[in-house]
């Protein structure tokens, strides 16, 4: 059977409205920065998606690789009792179908909440799933909320243990203080003996790290130029693409990837829906995303410092990428 619950957020304040006002506030600062979500409208989506099925960009096929491999030791984790297999931020399905898999096989008794903002994003995945098994062979209870509210309502409408999914990475673009407020939260929405697995790109060879956020295909930097359309279509801005260039850099000091687009000239932006022009100078960068890489050490140190203990890190061969499994402790 397959449920979708929609929660009630607050829509105080308009959505356009506060991007615009997150738009002003970086482009008004120095260094220049625009927020990170504004990747993700359908468009972006879709290039999320190709960047994924890139050779270079190494993180979805490790994590696969993860998934793949120590599915029964990460089942083993979860007991023979019924419980909630809750994922935050749900894609199309194609990792979480291999633990699904495991827990079939071994006749676990299981809900599967995956657990997003975005209606839409729910409903794709609930079909992917109707395309591989046909008729669903187990209960989907599809969350319509943001991650602590729907986390909070869980935990306080069931008794069940909960198993947390936060997949790909995504902690990365995350600075360490926004992580330990979202980890934090999370031990917060959680009970005690639930668990969480949580993805981490680990550091590694710097060509490795470059040859992702830059390749070949150029996908990444258009998902980078799609900022800029975004902006344009949604709020009246006028960016000229060929005016800027992409570079994805890692950065020694703080141990993240960023992304930047870097105006080669002397050039104003105006962005009508805020009524005021923006000027850059030739070769200002715009920042646009972190990603933040991580060591075995810094993992073992944000788990303990947000109460949860690990009780297991899972690897892919080439040690690029880690599927972490951590417990609540209360
Ligand atoms: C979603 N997130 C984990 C990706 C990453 O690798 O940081 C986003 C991305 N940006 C460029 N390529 C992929």
């Amino acid at each position: 059977m397959t449920n979708i619950n929609t929660l009630s957020h607050d829509t105080a304040g308009h959505p356009t409205h506060e991007l615009a006002l997150s738009i002003l506030e970086g482009l008004s600062s120095s260094p220049k920065f625009l927020p990170s979500r504004l990747f993700y409208d359908d468009k972006g989506s879709d290039l999320f998606t190709q960047i994924m099925a890139l050779e270079e960009y190494y993180p979805t096929r490790c994590e696969t690789e993860i998934l793949t491999d120590h599915a029964e030791a990460i089942a083993s984790y979860l007991g023979s009792d019924s419980f909630n297999l809750v994922e935050l931020g749900c894609g199309d399905g194609a990792k979480t179908i291999i633990l699904l898999n495991e827990l079939l096989k071994k006749k676990t008794n299981f809900n599967y909440v995956p657990l997003d903002i975005s209606k839409a994003a729910i409903e794709f995945l609930v079909e992917n799933l109707k395309k591989e098994y046909g008729k669903i062979p187990f209960q989907v209870e599809g969350l319509v909320a943001e991650y602590f509210q729907g986390l909070s309502w869980l935990t306080a409408n069931a008794s069940k243990k909960n198993m947390v999914m936060f997949l790909g990475g995504n902690i990365g673009n995350m600075n360490r203080a926004m992580s330990m407020r979202f980890l934090r939260h999370l031990w917060h929405s959680l009970n005690d003996g639930d668990v969480v697995l949580i993805g981490f790109d680990l550091k590694k060879d710097l060509d490795v790290l470059y040859n992702a956020y830059n390749d070949s295909k150029g996908i990444t930097k258009e998902f980078n130029f799609n900022v800029l359309d975004r902006i344009n279509e949604t709020l009246d801005g006028n960016f000229d693409r060929s005016k800027f260039q992409h570079q994805g850099l890692y950065n020694i000091q703080t141990g993240a990837m960023e992304s930047y687009l870097i105006s080669q000239e002397a050039q104003k932006v105006r962005i009508g829906e805020l009524d005021k022009e923006f000027s850059f100078k030739p070769w200002e960068a715009l920042h646009l995303e972190y990603s933040y890489k991580y060591l075995k050490s810094d993992i073992e140190e944000l788990a303990s410092s947000t109460g949860f203990e690990i009780k297991d890190n899972f690897t892919d061969k080439q040690n690029y990428f880690v599927d972490s499994l951590w417990q609540v402790k209360k």
